[in-house]
């Protein structure tokens, strides 16, 4: 490791395989990102407790399910840092000196939190729920990182990691650099139905689906209501799946009629293609971008041992690091006793 790298960390929690959603809107930009920076990549299990206590018994599988997609996607263990939040005990005891440097109604007016606790249909969130940001803070304060790679939902707790970095630097002297938001430009995936990707709301595919459960899953999609038979002109800016093909396969999208091929959108507009076979097109496409991840995720996963040899390596270079942080944020309180 070059010591003159910025260091970055950004993470998932483990409540399922991770989705094209996430690799649009993340995992692809980590891969671009690794040569550039000193990555760290946590799998945050305590997370997942805030508020889905009763999904303990998938958490083992889902930490293993999400280093493979990490792998099968290009993250290089060589490269990069994966390590589990709860394999870091010293997080937990940052959270706690964190949370001396929030007031209650600070955590209280963060939107995530609050969006996530209306979605939830619950008023009775947990304590550790409510502060789950502050736990995220150490996450990105323990390795002291620079900069963190987001979506947007995340803006809020980088800005209370931010507030707590400076409101702990001006009390106690400069330990922690506060870390920068990298937002990620890439607009959200819609999913299959056209709300918000994700596993709860079955409307995701995942990195790990074969080929015949990408094509179901694509031809099931909602495209534009009014569009019913191959020759009434579509809107592709309401459809689904020209969201994909955007995201994904930009050149098919949007290629002029000058260069031969005529691109989906004219296609769809003029109504020279339907929506069964713009869906065909699509999934066959999806297919065949998923195929080397997936031949890599078979090659991964014959590997006896290679997860826990990873997150043994990852855990071993965290934990030196954060260590050291926690020996200097202790210092700093006077909290390094002689006895
Ligand atoms: N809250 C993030 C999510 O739900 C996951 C996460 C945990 C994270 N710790 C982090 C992201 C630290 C960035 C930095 O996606």
């Amino acid at each position: 490791m070059k010591k003159n790298k910025k260091i970055v960390l950004t993470g998932d929690r483990p409540t399922g395989p991770l989705h094209l959603g996430h690799y649009v809107g993340s995992l692809k930009n980590r891969v671009e990102m690794q040569d550039k920076y000193d990555s760290y990549f946590i799998i945050a299990d305590y997370q997942v407790l805030t508020d889905q206590l009763s999904k303990v018994e998938d958490i083992e599988k889902n930490i293993n399910e999400i280093v493979l997609d990490y792998l099968s996607v290009g993250i290089d263990s060589d490269k990069s840092t994966i390590f589990v939040q709860s394999q870091i005990p010293e997080i937990a005891e940052l959270t706690l000196l964190f949370s001396m440097l929030v007031t209650m109604a600070r955590v209280e007016r963060n939107p995530t939190v609050k969006d996530e606790i209306r979605a939830s249909g619950t008023k009775k969130a947990s304590l550790g729920f409510i502060g789950y940001p502050v736990s995220q803070a150490a996450d990105i304060l323990c390795v002291r990182a620079d900069a963190v790679p987001v979506g947007k939902d995340q803006l809020p707790h980088i800005e209370i990691t931010r507030e707590i970095a400076s409101t702990f630097n001006r009390l106690f002297g400069k330990v922690f650099p506060v870390p920068e938001a990298i937002l990620s430009q890439t607009p959200t995936l819609p999913g299959l139905d056209g709300q918000k990707m994700s596993k709860s709301r079955n409307n995701a595919i995942f990195l790990s689906d074969s080929p015949k459960i990408v094509e179901e899953k694509v031809m099931k999609a909602i495209t534009d209501p009014k569009k019913i038979h191959l020759g009434d002109p579509g809107r592709p800016e309401i459809c689904n799946i020209y969201q994909y093909y955007l995201a994904f396969f930009p050149e098919k999208a949007t290629h002029s009629t000058s260069s031969g091929q005529e691109g989906i959108k004219s296609l769809c507009e003029a109504g020279k293609i339907g929506c069964v076979a713009g869906k065909k097109q699509l999934a066959k496409m999806l297919n065949e971008f998923l195929e080397p991840i997936r031949d890599k995720r078979n090659d991964f996963a014959k590997k006896p041992n290679l997860i826990k040899d990873i997150l043994e390596q990852g855990r071993k270079k965290t934990q030196k690091r954060v260590a050291e942080t926690l020996a200097l944020a202790k210092q700093a309180m006077k909290m390094k006793y002689k006895f």
